[in-house]
Parts: C-alpha cells; sequence; structure tokens
C-alpha cells in the first residue's frame, strides 16, 4: 500500500477516483470510528455531554478593507475533565446567602484567573471554563490587541429556539441559536442574521451581517462528512464572507469610536465558524482571509491531531474564486499536504494536492502583529495557546487538473488575512512574554 501513497499527483491514472496519495493512520483511524456520515450545518450549538472533556467555541471577524481595520471576537465554554472547579463551584451553591454565593464565586473566577495567568501546570488548578476576547486590529503596523474576559459557567447560556439544546444540530436545518455570557456578549444566529455584542472591560464592539457565505452546498463545511467522525476537535467554518449592514466598536476610556458598515461598492464582510471538541491541539496553524473585491476567500486548519495514541499530521483547506469559478476543498481523504511554518518569523507555507486541485497558501504576517497569547480550550479550561495577526499576505497559488496535466489557473494575493500559530508552532513552542496583562 505504501507504493500507492507515493504516487506522484501529477501522473495520477484517471480511473481512480480519489486522491490515492492518503495518509495510512488517517485511513486506519476512519475505519476503526468511522460512523454514520453526512454532511450538516454544525454552527448551531452541540449537546453538551454529562461528562467532560468537552468544548465548544465561536468566532467572528470583520474585515472593512476601507478602513484597513479588522476586528474580531471569539468565545467559548469548556466543561472540564477533572471535577475540581465544578465542586468548587457546586461548593459555593451549598451556601445560602446570595451574597456570600456571589463571593465565592467571585473566588473561584479569582483563583481560575490566576491559575490561567501563571500557565499553572498542577493538575489540581482551576482554569477558567468561560472566556471570550476581542481581537482588534485597526491599523496594518500594531500588535493585534485582545481584550480579554473570564466568566462562570453561570454566567452563560446558550439556547436553541429559545430553548435548552438537547439536539446535536442535524442535516440542513439553518441555524437559530443565542449564547449569551452575563451583560458582556450575546451572539444570535438565524439563517438571514448574524447579531453580535461584546463587552469586554472598556471595550464595546457590536454589528450586525446578513445571511452566510457558505464553505459548500447542504450545510458542507471543511470537514465535509468527516464531521461525524468522533475527532478530538472539529472545525466549522459557517460563513466565508458575510456582508456586514453594520458595526460599532467603543472605547469607554479612550473615547475612540468606529462605525461602519457595507455601503455600495464599499463592502463590509464577516468570516464566521466554530469549533467543538474535547480539546486544541498540539500544534496548529490556522489562517482565513478574503479578497471581497475580487470575490476571492480561503481558509485553513493544518496541524498535528492526537487520537488513539497516534499524533497525525492533518490539514483541512479551501479556496474560493467566485469569478474564476474555482472551488478547491481539501480534507485528509481525498488529499496529501505539506506544512513548513515558522512562528518566530510570522510564515507559514501550506501546500495541498488532490486529484483536481493544487493550491499552495503562502502566509507571511510582521512577528510585531502577533498578539500576546489568546486562550485555547484544553481539557481543563482555558489556557493561553496561540497568537494570531489580522494583517497577514496570503499568496495563493492554483493549479487545477486538465486532461492529463496541472495547469496554473489562479494567482492570487490577499491583504488583512488572519494567521495564528497555536502551541507548538508558536515562536519556541510557547507564548510570547507579556509586557502588560489586561486585568
Ligand atoms: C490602507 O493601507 C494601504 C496600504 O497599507 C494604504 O495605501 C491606504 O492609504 C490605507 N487606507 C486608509 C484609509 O488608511
Ligand atoms: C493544589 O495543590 C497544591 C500543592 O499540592 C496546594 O498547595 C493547593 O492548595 C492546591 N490547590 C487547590 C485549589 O486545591
Ligand atoms: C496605528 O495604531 C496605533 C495605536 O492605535 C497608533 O499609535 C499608530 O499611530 C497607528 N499608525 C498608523 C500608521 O495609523
Ligand atoms: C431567509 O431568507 C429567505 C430568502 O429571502 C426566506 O425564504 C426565509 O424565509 C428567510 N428566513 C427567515 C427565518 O426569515
Ligand atoms: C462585563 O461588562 C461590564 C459592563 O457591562 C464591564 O464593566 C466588565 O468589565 C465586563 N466584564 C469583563 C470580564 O470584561
Ligand atoms: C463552475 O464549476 C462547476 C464545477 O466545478 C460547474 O459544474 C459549473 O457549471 C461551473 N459554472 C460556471 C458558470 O462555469
Ligand atoms: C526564541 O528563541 C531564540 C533562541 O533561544 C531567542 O533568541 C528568541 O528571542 C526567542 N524568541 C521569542 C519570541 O521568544
Amino acid at each position: 500500500m505504501g507504493k500507492l501513497f507515493q504516487q506522484s499527483m501529477d501522473n495520477l491514472p484517471g480511473v481512480l477516483v480519489m486522491c490515492s496519495s492518503v495518509k495510512f493512520s488517517f485511513i486506519a483511524l476512519l475505519m476503526i470510528t468511522m460512523i454514520n456520515p453526512c454532511i450538516c450545518n454544525q454552527m448551531d450549538p452541540h449537546v453538551y455531554p454529562n461528562r467532560g472533556p468537552f468544548f465548544e467555541g465561536w468566532y467572528l471577524r470583520i474585515i472593512d478593507p476601507g478602513e484597513n481595520l479588522s476586528l474580531g471576537f471569539l468565545f467559548g465554554l469548556v466543561l472540564p475533565i477533572e471535577q475540581h472547579s465544578q465542586q468548587y463551584q457546586k461548593h459555593c451553591h451549598k451556601l445560602v446567602n446570595q451574597l456570600e454565593i456571589k463571593r465565592c464565586l467571585n473566588e473561584v473566577l479569582q483563583m481560575q484567573k490566576h491559575a490561567y495567568d501563571s500557565n499553572l501546570k498542577a493538575h489540581n488548578s482551576s482554569f477558567p471554563l468561560v472566556y471570550t476576547s476581542l481581537l482588534l486590529s485597526f491599523n496594518s503596523t500594531t500588535k493585534l490587541d485582545t481584550p480579554t474576559g473570564f466568566f462562570n459557567p453561570d454566567d452563560c447560556s446558550v439556547t436553541k429556539d429559545g430553548r435548552p439544546v438537547t439536539k446535536n444540530p442535524d442535516d440542513l436545518t439553518p441555524p437559530n441559536f443565542e449564547a449569551v455570557i452575563s451583560q458582556n456578549l450575546s451572539f444570535a444566529v438565524t439563517e438571514n442574521k448574524t447579531m453580535f455584542s461584546v463587552t469586554v472591560g472598556n471595550h464595546i464592539f457590536k454589528g450586525f451581517t446578513f445571511a452566510p457565505v457558505p464553505w459548500g452546498p447542504g450545510g458542507e463545511g471543511p470537514e465535509s462528512w468527516l464531521e461525524k467522525m468522533p475527532l478530538p476537535i472539529h472545525w466549522f467554518v459557517y460563513s466565508l464572507h458575510s456582508t456586514v449592514r453594520y458595526y460599532e466598536y467603543v472605547n469607554l476610556e479612550s473615547g475612540k469610536i468606529i462605525r461602519g458598515g457595507s455601503k455600495p461598492g464599499a463592502p463590509v464582510i464577516a468570516h464566521m465558524e466554530k469549533n467543538w471538541g474535547k480539546s486544541f491541539p498540539k500544534a496548529w496553524v490556522w489562517a482565513e482571509g478574503v479578497d471581497i473585491a475580487a470575490n476571492v476567500a480561503f481558509s485553513f486548519s493544518s496541524g498535528v491531531i492526537t487520537e488513539l495514541g497516534m499524533d497525525i499530521d492533518a490539514q483541512l483547506s479551501g479556496y474560493r474564486n467566485g469569478k474564476k469559478n474555482i472551488s478547491c476543498s481539501f480534507n485528509p481523504v481525498n488529499s496529501v499536504h505539506t506544512l513548513v511554518q515558522d512562528g518566530c518569523s510570522g510564515t507559514a507555507v501550506l501546500t495541498v494536492k488532490c486529484l483536481d486541485c493544487a493550491v499552495t497558501f503562502d502566509l507571511s504576517a510582521p512577528p510585531d502583529t502577533l498578539s500576546y497569547c489568546l486562550a485555547t480550550p484544553q481539557v481543563v479550561g482555558f489556557k493561553k495557546g496561540c497568537v494570531e495577526s489580522y494583517v497577514a499576505t496570503a499568496r495563493v497559488t492554483v493549479h487545477q487538473r486538465r486532461g492529463v496535466s496541472m495547469v496554473l489557473t489562479d494567482s492570487h494575493t490577499i491583504n488583512q488575512a488572519a494567521l495564528e500559530f497555536g502551541e507548538k508552532y508558536m515562536c519556541n513552542g510557547s507564548c510570547p512574554p507579556e509586557v502588560y496583562v489586561y486585568w
């Protein structure tokens, strides 16, 4: 079988229906874990299992190309593998006096913040379970600013059709859910509109978008039918570039106010996605970019996932050029890839090939624009684990099959791309030292 995997992508015999060069371990994994493949719209919330580890998180980023700015937020919840934090919180509820309960929960939160801040490795340490960050890029030269807030699970509610979530997202039902965290976050998604409002410290970011531009037909995401596999982490891109009708950023401290939205000839767009599973992986690069004038968009995730004790190099990626009618999507079953990354120089090159397409995503961000560490969901709660820039440049080259040969069909440079380095793929495999703390 090994020989087959070595086959040059340029000389595939026409009889092959699928790209032959598939990582053996991934196929083995699929055979072991395969259940009921389907294509689903996974933006809606998933049912929380009785026992952790489980996490779920959403992400939205807007790009206002006319103003050279890009603002985003992410938030998520972790149901931890260890019960410490939960026991602690239950202990709070044994108290009778409302003030005492409040004080107790606040102590838990302080403890979690401390653990998070010092990145404690101790097994008994308690990490935050509900987290949000804003991601603020006002110009192309400064470090991505990431004001961060932590909350108690009690502060957080996720409802579908106005009720608790009792069913996982199904094949084609359009999303209809709302996530609320205290007075600080509301994220309401329906098939034609997404509304958001996020307050962290002195920062307020809100707005709304129209319908999503989906990754694929019928609710298909980057994982395609792999979405139904019990993988340790899942990734769903809900919208490649929704039209932003209105957005507003207010800084209560500095008085800075920015208001914007799509105007004829000057679109503002939003990328939206979510992750869920057990925890973020050991190492990854994630990127996403849009050139709305050219109707071009891409996104990829590439790194090391661990399943059944095996470390597997995996990627999911896609490139769309609406004007040229190009749509290339790659998952571990239909493609081979290589990733060369350097978190210190802020560069990553993903080369990925399947039968019909071969795409090179060449990303680079000025290292100074990479943020301090953002939190990532781990089995014990949120820990610092990745850095990100909103001013990366993406050079994408596309070859497509024309008969027996692969022909260059597109070459495009996308500015204001998002680029993230996670865990071992950060510079020196660790969070950069911080000059200040944000709480
Ligand atoms: C946006 O950035 C580009 C390139 O850096 C620059 O040419 C342009 O003037 C900037 N536009 C605004 C509105 O700042
Ligand atoms: C965690 O363990 C350390 C040392 O064993 C102990 O000092 C500390 O109090 C423990 N913390 C919690 C929250 O149980
Ligand atoms: C970029 O933003 C920073 C902080 O907001 C500001 O100090 C700097 O002058 C800005 N640079 C440009 C070119 O606008
Ligand atoms: C969303 O828009 C489509 C097309 O305009 C319409 O058919 C549908 O009823 C709308 N859905 C909701 C929930 O308003
Ligand atoms: C939540 O919002 C309030 C204002 O409503 C703000 O004062 C507070 O700092 C926010 N909490 C966090 C953790 O950012
Ligand atoms: C776009 O490409 C798809 C196949 O990828 C094809 O089915 C469709 O007809 C093409 N559309 C146009 C307008 O060329
Ligand atoms: C990474 O490690 C190198 C060599 O030890 C060091 O010179 C550099 O400052 C480190 N960079 C960061 C961002 O930690």
